[in-house]
């Protein structure tokens, strides 16, 4: 049984799907090279340590038997809960100090909260032995998610734990690998903060409002992804950034785009990209843009002026592994 461990787990963004997904529809989403790190090591002492001073969680410490219970700081939700977790599905002593090292911001939207969850539940099952398998991995972390945020698909746990790009529906009942080398996307930060949480309750409340408005909707979503699917497998980027652009349409229906968002995608588009749209919850956080290799620079360029910060990023990164 390893003492100390060091796990790293990627970041990802979601091509196309988001918020149909929780409605039970596929979506499909990458994993992204920035990575979340974590270094673990077991305690003689029945503690858990945690320090994540990128959330503001610095110095934290509580008994084993408290661990879930009382107030919890929110840096330290997902760690604890996953902790939390583990010793409930495998009751055992094990004392941990966790210090989180991710390196990228937790304001970006790429997914830092789920990767903590993986890379914490990985380094449990290191340090304990017990070796879960991806699967086993993938149940406890998206319960841990659920416990925590209340709503997700668990997309981002997926790739978190599988990486590569994938073709995902709620829970996990469908986590297909889709075999693509490359993709030329243009990342642009909109510099808010998205609230995923806030975010997928609104567009609940209105769907439950307007049910069959919202069904048709979020089937016309899950067409897109089926469609983006075979783009993809083509590398047919023209076909896949004009479904894009019709996904964003949809986005915007249901109440997830915002003026910066669409600031930055129609700047994306003026600038020469096939195609543009939010990724992710919506409100804030981050666009893409599928864009010719010539366009690249002037796309970069364009979202730039338009007040964005473009975050340099590579897809299809390795899912979660032990560092050392
Ligand atoms: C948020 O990144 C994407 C949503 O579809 C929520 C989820 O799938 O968990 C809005």
């Amino acid at each position: 049984m390893k003492k100390q461990v060091i796990i790293s787990a990627p970041g990802k963004l979601l091509l196309l799907g988001e918020h149909a997904v929780v409605h039970g529809k596929l979506c499909l989403v990458t994993a992204v090279s920035q990575r979340f790190k974590l270094k673990a090591k077991s305690l003689p002492s029945d503690e858990f340590m945690l320090e994540a001073p990128e959330v503001g969680v610095v110095n934290y410490r509580k008994p084993l038997s408290q661990v879930g219970k009382g107030e919890i700081p929110q840096g330290a939700k997902f760690v604890e809960m996953a902790l939390a977790n583990f010793l409930k599905r495998y009751p055992q002593k094990l004392g941990v100090a966790i210090t989180t090292e991710p390196e990228f911001k937790s304001t970006f939207g790429f997914g830092s909260s789920s990767a903590a969850t993986v890379c914490t539940l990985k380094a449990l099952s290191e340090l304990s032995g017990k070796s879960l398998t991806n699967k086993q991995l993938f149940d406890l972390a998206f319960k841990t998610v659920l416990d925590v945020q209340g709503v997700g698909s668990g997309f981002d746990v997926a790739a978190a734990i599988f990486g590569g790009t994938l073709l995902y529906s709620l829970g996990g009942k469908t986590i297909k690998s889709v075999p693509i080398k490359n993709l030329s996307l243009v990342v642009g930060y909109t510099g808010i903060k998205a609230d995923t949480t806030t975010l997928v309750k609104q567009v609940n409340i209105k769907a439950k409002k307007h049910p069959q408005v919202f069904n048709a909707i979020f089937d016309q979503i899950e067409s897109l992804v089926i469609q983006a699917h075979k783009a993809l497998l083509k590398r047919d980027d023209q076909t896949l950034g004009e479904l894009m652009d019709i996904n964003q349409g949809y986005l915007e229906a249901i109440g997830a785009g915002s003026v910066k968002l669409s600031q930055l995608i129609y700047a994306a588009r003026n600038a020469g990209a096939y195609g543009a749209k939010l990724s992710g919850a919506g409100g804030g956080d981050c666009m893409i843009a599928i864009t010719p290799n010539s366009k690249v620079a002037a796309v970069k360029r364009s979202i730039t002026k338009a007040g964005g910060i473009v975050v340099e990023t590579k897809i299809n990164a390795e899912g979660v592994k032990i560092e050392a």
